[in-house]
Parts: C-alpha cells; sequence; structure tokens
C-alpha cells in the first residue's frame, strides 16, 4: 500500500498538524432575546439554558461573554402584544424600548459587534415578516418601506450590523440606500441569504411569540428542496450591496453554505438555529449524546462546510469548551 492515510492520524500531534479546520471563539455570534423591564430572566422552556433577558441582565451576560471571547451580538426584541399593528410601527419609534436598548448596550460596550434584526414578524399582529393585505398575501414592496425605517431606526442606535431575516425581494439595496441617504455608511448588512422555510425554528418563535397567526412563510422563505435558487439569491444580496451572506439554518444545509461559498469572495456566515439547539440539548440532557462533544462537533462542521462565522446559542457555552 502506497498510500495509508492513518499515517496521518497516528498521535495527537500529527493530528493537529494536519487539521484543515479550526474552531474559535471569533467564529462565534451569539444571538440574544430582550425583554422590557428589568430584573428578570425568564426562560425559554424550548431551549434548555437560554432566558429571555431585560436590559439589566443583558449588559451583564454581553460582559461574561467578552470576558469569554465572544464579541459578537445579534439581539432580538420580545415585544408584547400591545405594541404590535399591522405595519410594525413600534419597531421605528425611537422610544420603544428595544431601541432604547440597544443604544445603552454600544454606549457601555463599545468594543462589542452588536447585530439587529430587520423584519416585520416580532411587531406585526399577523406574526409575518411582511405586510399581509386582506387576502391574505404579504406584500413586498410595501414591507420595503418598513423595513428601511427599521433599519435606519436601528442604526441610529450605534450599532454595527443589520440582519434583514425577511426574505422580501430587493430589501438589501432598499435598506443600504437608506443607510447610506442617512449617513451611515458605516453601518454593515449581513443578508439572511438564503433562508429557508424551515421546521427548525419552532423554538425561536416560543421565545419571541412571534409565530404567524395563519398560513406559513413558504411564500417568501425559501423551499427547502432547492440549492440553484440560493444561487440566485446569494447574487442579488452581492449586487444589491450586502457585506455577507448567511445560510439558515445550518446543520441541514451544509451543501448550500459550501455552494455559496463557492460562488461567493464574500464572508459566509450560517444561523444554528433554535430547533438546532434544541434538538441536540434535549438528547444532551436525556443522556443519549455527549453535550460538550456534540456541540464542538456541529460548530466545526458547519465551519468546515465553508462558513466563517456561525450564529449559534452554544456561543457562550463553546467559548467556554474552547476556553478548557
Ligand atoms: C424572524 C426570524 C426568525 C429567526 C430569526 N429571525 C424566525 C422566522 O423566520 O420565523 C429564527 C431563528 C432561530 O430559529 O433560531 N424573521
Amino acid at each position: 500500500m502506497l498510500q495509508r492515510p492513518r499515517r496521518n492520524r497516528k498521535s495527537a500531534a500529527i493530528r493537529a498538524m494536519v487539521e484543515e479546520t479550526t474552531l474559535t471563539v471569533n467564529d462565534f455570534i451569539f444571538p440574544l432575546f430582550l425583554l422590557e423591564g428589568n430584573k428578570k430572566s425568564i426562560p425559554v422552556e424550548s431551549m434548555p439554558d437560554i432566558n429571555r433577558l431585560t436590559l439589566d441582565n443583558m449588559l451583564k451576560e454581553i460582559e461574561e461573554c467578552l470576558n469569554l471571547g465572544v464579541k459578537v451580538f445579534d439581539i432580538f426584541p420580545v415585544v408584547d402584544e400591545k405594541y404590535k399593528d399591522k405595519t410594525g410601527t413600534a419597531s421605528y419609534d425611537e422610544n420603544f424600548f428595544y431601541l432604547k436598548a440597544l443604544t445603552e448596550i454600544k454606549k457601555k460596550f463599545p468594543e462589542a459587534c452588536i447585530m439587529t434584526d430587520v423584519a416585520l414578524d416580532p411587531y406585526s399582529v399577523d406574526g409575518h415578516d411582511g405586510i399581509v393585505d386582506e387576502n391574505g398575501v404579504i406584500l413586498n414592496d410595501e414591507t420595503l418601506e418598513v423595513l428601511a425605517q427599521m433599519a435606519v431606526a436601528q442604526a441610529e442606535t450605534g450599532i454595527d450590523i443589520i440582519g434583514p431575516s425577511d426574505m422580501m425581494d430587493g430589501r438589501v439595496a432598499e435598506i443600504r440606500e437608506a443607510l447610506d441617504e442617512s449617513g451611515f455608511t458605516d453601518t454593515s448588512i449581513m443578508s439572511y441569504t438564503a433562508k429557508y422555510a424551515s421546521a427548525f425554528y419552532g423554538p425561536f418563535r416560543d421565545a419571541l411569540d412571534s409565530a404567524p397567526k395563519s398560513g406559513d412563510k413558504k411564500t417568501y422563505q425559501m423551499n427547502p428542496a432547492n440549492k440553484r435558487e440560493a444561487l440566485i439569491e446569494a447574487e442579488q444580496d452581492e449586487l444589491e450591496g450586502a457585506d455577507m451572506l448567511m445560510i439558515k439554518p445550518a446543520m441541514t444545509y451544509l451543501d448550500v453554505i459550501h455552494v455559496i461559498r463557492e460562488k461567493t469572495e464574500l464572508p459566509v456566515t450560517a444561523y444554528n438555529v433554535s430547533g438546532e439547539y434544541a434538538m441536540i440539548k434535549a438528547a444532551a440532557q436525556k443522556g443519549w449524546l455527549d453535550n460538550d462533544k456534540v456541540i464542538l462537533e456541529t460548530l466545526l462542521s458547519i465551519k468546515r462546510a465553508g462558513a466563517d462565522a456561525i450564529l449559534t446559542y452554544f456561543a457562550k457555552e463553546a467559548a467556554q469548551l474552547l476556553k478548557n
């Protein structure tokens, strides 16, 4: 035998030397759920160890993460029913608690990189990412105006990255133009480029109470059967001015991460979503999987597929694991 691949696996030193992919704390983006008020921490039933936090507790959480080396956070608001309407007006009301909290967070931790979410669902009585008309149709172009206003309001708080997660056509261009016109030329856009109509978002919708009131998201989020279509989305987002392209979910879409990585020179990210987190945590709690090893293998695999960074609820835990 001329080739004995096992020779390159014979010791820990050799294995480390020929290792192709390395996971580091720089790869993580930690999604956090913000509650109005203070001194509250409400567990998300379907996501063990994940809590919805009021600003005071979130500041503590961010500080702990920064000490572990996690520097990027994606913050989502938990919006009370009383603030919801058909067009998500609360999302760009400067007195809204989410926007005020973002300003506080950036003031306290200017070195942290803060990402926000742009979509109507947390603010909408319909629970959809866009405006719903009387026939149940999700309106594209009318929604773009709201998304642009929302993005500018978020940029005004000093945050670093806008994350449009709505999957309306043309939103990256619309948001880029609105940001530039308002002077926010340095605010980045990480586009949810290939976001699939996935059943893995269930726990997130529990956390935010943002599930669609009727219908599903299949007329705007992508069909899980399609990969070539993801390349069309990637090309569009790039031409429209996106700084980074995201694929979501991650674990069941590694092939999509791979093809987009091959196609673009932009940074590629992947969202290891709530259902993927819940699945691993549930099995680990039952003692059916080794929690620590499975977390690191999962994140490593997403990186190996081509992701430069990973949005993951495991961020803090994985940072601790990597440190030890
Ligand atoms: C909302 C949004 C969703 C997620 C991120 N932004 C849910 C959805 O589209 O229904 C899912 C994140 C997760 O499941 O962890 N636009």
